[in-house]
């Protein structure tokens, strides 16, 4: 279950419908980054035992991103370059150093922009269905894994600190609820 303190501004839908391949775009790099970053918690010793579950994510967001790139070659839009994200290196800047510090705050940073994700995919599959039942249907399809995502990653937190989690979870979706609100002029996700 969602716990997000704050909807996405009223024009982020519009911005994103009228720029669909641009999106597509940075989706693609948004699913590559995923695979990535599952990748990158591997480096923390309170994430060893999870190296397995990790695994297994990065291989569904590889998925991900090979299932975009696939759309984008079906549509003939080129794969370009990344916009940057404030909402993202904002929730990124707020990490903490000290290996378990860091871990925990990693932990809840990636389970904020998958739970993110669900909630878009899910606006954006309802959004698209008159429009686009393509792409509908494949945010659809999406909702649950991210989802799933977002719920890992806050598990794996708590079980290396429940309280701590607790306090950071509370500190991040504030500073979610804040950036979010921020003007972003790029046709991204988020
Ligand atoms: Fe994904
Ligand atoms: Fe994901």
């Amino acid at each position: 279950m969602l716990m997000l303190r704050a909807k996405p501004p009223p024009d982020w839908l519009d911005k994103v419908k009228s720029n669909l391949s641009a999106v597509l775009v940075d989706h693609a790099h948004l699913e590559r980054k995923a695979a990535t970053t599952a990748l990158c918690l591997e480096k923390y010793k309170d994430l060893y035992p999870r190296v397995g579950e990790l695994n297994s994510i990065a291989i569904e967001e590889l998925q991900h991103f090979q299932l975009v790139l696939n759309l984008l070659k079906a549509r003939n839009i080129p794969f370009g370059h990344a916009f940057p994200s404030p909402w993202i290196s904002g929730l990124m800047k707020a990490i903490r150093n000290g290996s378990r510090h860091q871990a925990i705050d990693h932990l809840i940073c990636c389970s904020l922009i998958e739970g993110r994700s669900c909630e878009k995919f899910q606006l954006l599959s309802g959004a698209l269905a008159e429009v686009d039942a393509e792409l509908a249907t494949f945010y659809g399809s999406l909702v649950e894994s991210e989802g799933n995502h977002y719920a890992t990653y806050i598990l794996m937190a708590r079980d290396i600190d429940d309280p701590e989690t607790d306090r950071r979870l509370d500190f991040f979706l504030d500073l979610d609820a804040k950036l979010i609100q921020q003007p972003n002029p790029y046709p991204i996700l988020h």
